[in-house]
């Protein structure tokens, strides 16, 4: 199956191989990934003005590019102001910005690691408050208190968020317009691979969901119409991003709720994407709708790679990997790579310590005497 994979006119990730593991080299156009234990993106929540990267970011990412990752995947990053979730994410359309993530691609290479960015277009998930604030990530923050009107396909709010103002075509060609912008702000920064965030109830999301999308135009209705849009976002960010770097869209693997999207539906989804030269999808399902179901298991969204093999693209996902015996379950037998999250919050060498080698061999010479 793995000798399937397409990826777009490169030499792609590689035959099946016995000794293919969770420390083996991937290969996605012409970047090498040397092993398949990533950061998953993450928001700190931290960015200073209206999305500047700051020194809290520049040591969260250094710490955990010497932490032996083979990719460290910068939180997710708004294509225009209006597209945040919170006021203090992260931003790529400004020249300040751009010099900000200069710094953090330039630490997690100097460090180690491939840098990455993810994208996102927060969609009706916008303008929120911040985790550890009163308000909290279910409480709207209206425009009068330094919030925005979110844009969604549907005026359709998202729990206590605000109802959305449904997206007209020309919001839609702003949007593809900053989403090439952004693409090319993430190259001049110095990121290897680029992520649109297309999962968690996000626009990307939401305009697939027949949940979220209830328009009557040709960007609403059966799947291949839910899905134009989309496809139009990953061609805008294509067509920014160099041909020879790898492009990745994280995606649900399905809605978790009768009605919403389903596996079948995200397979044809994935087809779609890699036709349009996206060479990795990375699964991450469920929180379209705070009803969707939960998913809390080991390697939920691992479990749903081999059904994605076929879709023409590397496949990775998040989720509840804690343990080194994680890897050795996901890599290569359910996903090629895999996106580890809070396990790296809690410990930025947890991937040094499950790979259990000998120290000379992966942790930091700076580090050897602690052994
Ligand atoms: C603090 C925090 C912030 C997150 N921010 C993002 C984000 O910016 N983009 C994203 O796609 N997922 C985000 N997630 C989801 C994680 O990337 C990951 O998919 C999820 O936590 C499941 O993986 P885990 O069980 O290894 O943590 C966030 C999760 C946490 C805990």
């Amino acid at each position: 199956m793995r000798n399937d994979v397409h990826h777009c006119g490169t030499d792609g990730a590689g035959a099946a191989d016995a000794a293919e593991s969770a420390w083996t080299p991937l290969r996605l156009r012409d970047v090498t990934l040397p092993n398949r234990v990533w950061l998953s993106p993450m928001c700190q929540y931290s960015a200073e003005g209206d999305g500047t990267p700051t020194d809290w970011h520049l040591a969260h990412y250094g710490a955990r590019a010497a932490g032996g990752l083979g990719m460290v995947t910068v939180e997710c990053t708004a294509v225009a102001p209006g597209m945040r979730t919170t006021a203090r994410d992260l931003g790529l359309w400004n020249e300040q910005q751009i010099a900000g993530h200069r710094r953090l691609a330039e630490v997690i290479a100097t460090v180690g690691s491939v840098p990455a960015v993810q994208l996102g277009v927060a969609g009706r998930k916008s303008s929120h408050g911040v985790p550890w604030d009163n308000a909290g990530t279910r409480s709207a923050v209206p425009p009068d208190e330094g919030g925005w009107q979110p844009l969604a396909p549907s005026p359709v709010p998202f729990a206590g968020l605000a109802v959305p103002a449904e997206m007209s075509p020309a919001d839609g060609t702003r949007l593809l317009e900053d989403l090439e912008r952004a693409a090319r702000a993430a190259h001049r920064a110095g990121y290897r691979l680029l992520e649109l965030h297309g999962a968690n109830g996000y626009l990307f999301h939401e305009f697939l969901s027949p949940l979220a999308n209830h328009r009557a135009d040709e960007w609403g209705g059966d799947l291949r119409a839910r899905m134009s849009f989309p496809l139009e976002m990953v061609r805008a960010l294509r067509a920014g991003w160099p041909e020879d770097k790898p492009l990745a869209v994280r995606i649900p693997a399905e809605d978790l709720l009768d009605g919403g999207l389903t596996v079948e539906d995200m397979t044809v989804v994935a087809a779609g994407l890699a036709a349009c030269g996206v060479d990795l999808v990375d699964l991450s399902s469920g929180a379209l709708v705070p009803e969707a179901r939960r998913l809390s298991e080991p390697l939920h969204n691992a479990r749903y790679g081999p059904l994605f093999r076929d879709a023409g693209a590397a496949v990775a996902a998040s989720g509840a990997i804690s343990e080194a015996a994680h890897l050795d379950e996901a890599v290569p037998e359910l996903v090629d790579a895999v996106f580890v999250g809070r396990a790296l919050l809690r410990d930025p060498y947890w991937a040094l310590r499950a790979k259990g080698s000998a120290p000379a061999e992966s942790w930091p010479r700076q580090y050897l005497r602690a052994f």
